[in-house]
Order: structure tokens, then C-alpha cells, then sequence
């Protein structure tokens, strides 16, 4: 949710944390603020309420200097949003000024400790109490050699707290000192030759090093000069992994769009030429996974699967319900990660359980994962994010290779997910009733996949466009799916009200007549979903339905299965593909439907209120 950036180094701080705040953004948007300071630069800390962009307006006045910095964008969980709430958080005696993202859960009982001991908070946040009390203990820890007292009290802190937090910490009289530390919150290392980063996505200091050392959760990291040590909460010392990582440094380049939401509907041709690439059987008739670390003779004992993941994740695996039911013929139940956590659901022994997750930090999913492991099944992960916690911490999977998504909406990354779990439905079909001649439909379905997205996309733009336009003053809007369309509707829905803040809701088709029709009038566009041609006639039947109510029907029909004019206002014609891309295929004119009504109702597209990308706590 919040993005940490933090330096300590040879060069300015300044230019490195307003440029990783501004990539960062994406994670929280309501405030930010930086600390920076070093020996001979006494620590200036600065916020501003709203954008980075507000903070670099208020930094360019004040032009603080320095060796040593931390930098905050804030998604606001305690407290609203004002500046004192935003980070960084000062402590009482001005000595420990630390950035936060998670949330400390005892913070009221250690609030109204600290406040017996004469220590008061100046604003609600959980973390500023987190301050005060690594700040307490620097004081009672005068004693010790002043090497150790600085990491010893943060050490001594985190013991005491419950929750969650990615953590860059700093203490005034230790200018050369940065300690992070994480708990179910990404926190990442960045080791430069003369400088360290520590920052909630890698993206932050992209272009500066790609040397990197993943925190696990309870570990610490205290850099001091030109070292660094990683330790665990209990002083044992550890080995740090160094890992080198892989990225495009233009990946945050818009080109000619207008905005990350647009640039990502627009480039899921190459992202999901990316998911596809070298993932095909030598004889051209199944998938190859080897990421699943699994063999044949492993995959044959699986009687059931469980797909877990969250909002547009959790659609995706609706979706690989269908597909893995179909092709491979195995038993799939789909859960909201965030339920399933909580639910202590009973499951056959042989069952696999995939986690799905495009930024591979979502806490309700991560929380899934645990349970499901904890209870002994074997859990591998979809993900889009390498080295991301998920990925890290499951028994292996498939990396989706999207690219990374800025945009707060998903879309690459929600095709990317359906490609991957089409993949893995063609790679178990094959081990079961799959034929060799079906496999290879399937698998030239697949690669016709990157071309026909480019084509649809095209074609579907300009009057996506125009609909958008002419509905984009509705306050309601139904969506309506069958069988695998479904959660396509559901995902269309969610896209809307992310993004333009319209009401929408998805219902499977049939169920229109059992309830939900009540509310269909000249007020109630609806879009239905008739691009699967084996269902026209019923898909027909539901648009006269709500056309005889004065409904107006928006239909992504399909080329070639004629829906008569009467039955729709407004219509788009897909080209006929193989069911296992029809998801796909049609997912593409609601993204463009819901960006275009978001852009007419002059929504922050990549930054609508209230959301952030990655949901990091609970
Ligand atoms: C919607 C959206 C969210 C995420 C969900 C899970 O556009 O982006 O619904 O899909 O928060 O996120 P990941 O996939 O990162 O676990």
C-alpha cells in the first residue's frame, strides 16, 4: 500500500527519493513527505498532503541537503490524511524519524504505555508511536557502546510490536546509519558500490543498482558506511543473498498514451507474447511449466485443485475454474484468498493450491498461502512480480511475465493470469483426455493469442470510444456473463467502479430474471456478454428481456452469429476464436469501455481514490 525509498551514500539523497517516490506512487497517493540529513546537514523533514508532485513543489523551496534520506507515499490506514499523519514520523525527543508501510496492531496498548511514561503522540498515526518507542529505547539503552544502541533499540522494539511493517529507520545521532526491517510488508536492499537503497519495490531504484538482497519477514537490515549487516530479531547474523535482477529501466516510460492504464491495455500483445514465450512442448501439442517443480507422476495424483487470489486475481481464477474443469477434466474450487484465510475449509488430501497474485505481495493472499501450506498442501504461484514474497514462499509456480502494471486498474496483468492458467489447464488436459490434435489447436489458439489481441484492441478502440461517450452520465450498469464469460462480466464491472466510480454490478446471465431485472429501466445500461456464438440464442432471449423493460443493452456479440438490431443499442463484434482465448479476447472492449467512461468523467484513471496497487495490509 505505502512505498518506502530510502538512501544512504555517496551521492545527493534528494534526487534519489523524489525520482523513487514518483515511481512508487502507485502503491499510496494521499500524502508523502521525505526525511534527509547527514553529518554536516541537520535533518529536515518535509510533507505534503496529496501527490509526489506536491511534495517536490514544496522541496524545491526548501532545497534540503544530504546523504541520508527517507521518502514516503502514504495509502492512510490510521489516521486521516494531513501532514502530521503522513510519514515520515518523528519521534518525541526528534532523534528516531522512521517511514512505515503495514499496520502496528498494539499500537494503542503501546500508545498508552509510552503516555505513563510522560511520551504523547502528536498524530494518530500507528507509526509514530513505533517511533516513540524505539526512541524510549535509545534512551534506556545510554549504556551501551554507541555502535550497538541504535539497532539494539529498534531490535528490542520490533519485539514488542504486532502486526505488519516494511521499515526504513533513522536516528539523528547516527549519520551514517539506516536500519530497515520487514514483517509481511516487501522490503528490498539495494547494494550499489557506494550507496544502499531500501524501498518497498524495486522499481524505486530502478537504474541505480540491480543488485539486491530480499528481506525475509523478521529480519533486519543495519547499514552502517559502506556495510551492511542482516540479522534476525533474536541478533543472529545472517548470510544475505545477493540476487541480480532483470529490468526494463523504460518500463515507466508512457511513449505517446496518456496514461499507464491505456499504455498497459495497449501492450498486452507483447506482455502476453512475454507469458507464452518457450512454454510449448517440443511436438507443438502441450504446455511446458517446469517452474511447477513437479513431476508428471506428481501432477497425475492431483484430484482437485484450489485456486485462491483477490479481486481482479480471484476473477482470473474463476476463469481458470472453467478452464482447468474443461480441459483437464480436474475438480477446481475458487476462493477469495481473504475468505479462505479465515475459513479453515475442509480439502481432499490430494489437492494442489495455486495462489494467484500480480504483485505477489497482497497480504489477504499471502495470508492463504500460509494457511494452506501450513496445513501440509503442496501451493505453487502464479505472479507477475520475481522475487516477490509469494513467489518466494511457495512451493514453486509460474512467473506470468507481464511486465510490470503501474496502473492501479489491472489489465495486463489480468490476461497475463488467464494465459498462464490456460497454459497450465492445456499442460494437465495433456497428462489426462486431452488429445494430441486438441493440444495443438489448443496450443496454436495460444500462440495466434499475441496478434489477435493487437488486432481486437484496434479495432474495438474508437468505438469503445464512442459507447463510452454515450453512457458515460449513467450512475449504474449491469453486466451480464455466462459459463466462462462470467467472471469476464464480473472483472468488466469491477473496472468501472474502480475507475469512474459508476455503480456496476455482474450477474450471470440467467440469473437476470431471478431478482435482478427488478432494477432494469431507461436508467440501467447493461452490458451483455454474447461472444461465446454456442449461447446466442439465450444470450439473444436475456437483451430482449431488458430491451421490453426499456433497458439499453450494450452487446459484445461475436462475427458471424447475427444478434437481430432490435435487441441491442450499442454492439461490438469480436472475431471468432477458440474458447480457450474467448476470455481473453472478450476481457479487452470492457477494459477500453471502463478506461474511456473513466477519462469522460474526468477520473484519475491510474490513481482513483481510495485504492492503491499493492494491498499490503489487511
Ligand atoms: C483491480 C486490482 C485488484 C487486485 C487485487 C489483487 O484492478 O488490481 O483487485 O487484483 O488487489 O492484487 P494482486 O494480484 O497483486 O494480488
Amino acid at each position: 500500500m505505502c512505498g518506502i525509498i530510502s538512501y544512504i551514500g555517496n551521492s545527493d539523497a534528494l534526487q534519489v527519493l523524489l525520482k523513487g517516490l514518483k515511481c512508487l506512487e502507485y502503491r499510496g497517493y494521499d500524502s508523502a513527505g521525505i526525511a534527509i540529513g547527514d553529518k554536516t546537514h541537520p535533518f529536515q523533514v518535509i510533507k505534503a498532503v496529496g501527490r509526489v508532485e506536491n511534495l517536490s513543489q514544496k522541496v524545491a523551496q526548501i532545497k534540503p541537503a544530504g546523504n541520508l534520506g527517507l521518502g514516503h507515499t502514504r495509502w492512510a490506514t490510521h489516521g486521516g490524511v494531513t501532514e502530521v499523519n503522513a510519514h515520515p514520523q518523528v519521534s518525541y525527543n526528534g532523534k528516531i524519524i522512521l517511514v512505515h508501510n503495514g499496520v502496528i496492531e498494539n499500537s494503542a496498548t503501546l500508545k498508552s504505555l509510552l503516555e505513563g511514561k510522560g511520551i504523547t503522540s502528536k498524530s494518530d498515526t500507528d507509526t509514530e508511536v513505533l517511533a516513540n518507542l524505539i526512541a524510549f529505547h535509545y534512551e534506556s539503552l545510554s549504556a551501551l557502546p554507541q555502535e550497538q544502541r541504535f539497532s539494539e533499540s529498534v531490535r528490542v522494539s520490533l519485539l514488542e510490536i504486532q502486526g505488519t511493517y516494511g521499515l526504513a529507520i533513522i536516528c539523528t545521532d547516527c549519520p551514517e546509519e539506516l536500519i530497515g526491517a520487514r514483517k509481511s510488508s516487501p522490503l528490498i536492499l539495494g547494494v550499489q558500490k557506494d550507496g544502499f537503497f531500501l524501498a518497498s519495490d524495486v522499481s524505486a531504484f530502478a537504474g541505480h543498482t540491480k543488485e539486491v538482497v530480499f528481506l525475509s519477514d523478521n529480519e533486519m537490515v543495519h547499514i552502517h558506511g559502506n556495510h551492511y549487516q542482516v540479522q534476525d530479531l533474536n541478533n543472529g547474523v545472517l548470510t544475505p543473498v545477493v540476487q541480480t535482477i532483470d529490468w526494463d529501466v523504460n518500463f515507466a516510460d508512457l511513449g505517446s498514451y496518456k496514461h499507464y492504464m491505456q499504455k498497459e491495455i495497449f501492450e498486452q500483445d507483447i506482455a502476453l507474447k512475454n507469458t507464452l514465450l518457450g512454454r510449448f512442448s517440443k511436438d507443438g501439442s502441450s504446455a511446458h511449466l517446469g517452474g511447477l517443480q513437479m513431476s508428471p507422476h506428481e501432477l497425475r495424483q492431483v484430484d482437485r485443485i484450489l485456486l485462491l487470489g483477490c479481486g481482479t486475481a480471484s476473477y482470473a481464477c474463476r476463469v481458470g475454474e472453467y478452464l482447468i474443469e474443461r480441459y483437464a477434466r480436474i475438480p477446481v474450487e475458487v476462493e477469495c484468498a481473504s475468505e479462505f484465510r479465515y475459513r479453515n475449509a475442509p480439502l481432499d488430501k490430494n489437492t494442489l493450491v495455486f495462489v494467484v497474485s500480480q504483485s505477489g505481495e497482497t497480504l489477504d493472499t499471502l495470508g492463504a498461502l500460509h494457511e494452506a501450506r501450513r496445513k501440509g498442501f503442496r501451493s505453487l504461484a502464479i505472479t507477475n512480480v520475481v522475487g516477490s514474497t509469494v513467489a518466494r514462499e511457495s512451493d514453486g509456480g509460474v512467473y506470468q511475465r507481464s511486465g510490470p502494471e503501474i496502473g492501479v486498474a489491472s489489465t495486463k496483468a489480468f490476461t497475463g493470469q488467464i494465459c498462464t492458467l490456460a497454459m497450465l489447464a492445456l499442460y494437465l488436459g495433456r497428462m489426462r483426455d486431452m488429445s494430441f490434435s486438441e493440444g495443438c489447436d489448443f496450443v496454436q489458439a495460444l500462440q495466434a493469442l499475441p496478434e489477435l489481441v493487437h488486432e481486437v484492441l484496434e479495432k474495438c478502440d474508437e468505438p469503445m470510444r464512442q459507447i463510452a461517450h454515450k453512457y458515460a452520465n449513467y450512475q449504474h450498469c449491469f453486466f451480464l456473463g455466462r459459463q466462462i464469460l462470467y467472471p469476464i462480466a464480473q472483472e468488466g464491472a469491477l473496472k468501472l467502479k474502480e475507475i469512474s466510480y459508476v455503480h456496476a454490478e455482474a450477474y450471470p446471465t440467467g440469473e437476470l430474471k431471478h431478482g435482478p431485472i427488478a432494477l432494469i429501466d431507461e436508467t440501467m445500461p447493461t452490458v451483455i456478454l454474447a461472444s461465446d456464438p454456442s449461447m446466442l440464442q439465450k444470450n439473444i432471449s436475456s437483451m430482449m428481456e431488458v430491451k421490453a423493460r426499456k433497458g439499453k443493452v450494450i452487446a459484445i456479440g461475436v462475427e458471424g452469429a447475427e444478434i437481430p438490431k432490435k435487441a441491442y443499442d450499442d454492439a461490438i463484434f469480436l472475431p471468432k476464436v477458440h474458447d480457450a482465448i474467448l476470455p481473453i479476447i472478450t476481457a479487452l472492449p470492457l477494459q477500453l469501455f471502463a478506461y474511456y467512461v473513466a477519462l469522460e468523467r474526468k477520473c484519475d484513471v491510474d490513481k482513483p481514490r481510495n485504492l492503491a496497487k499493492s494491498v499490503t495490509v489487511e
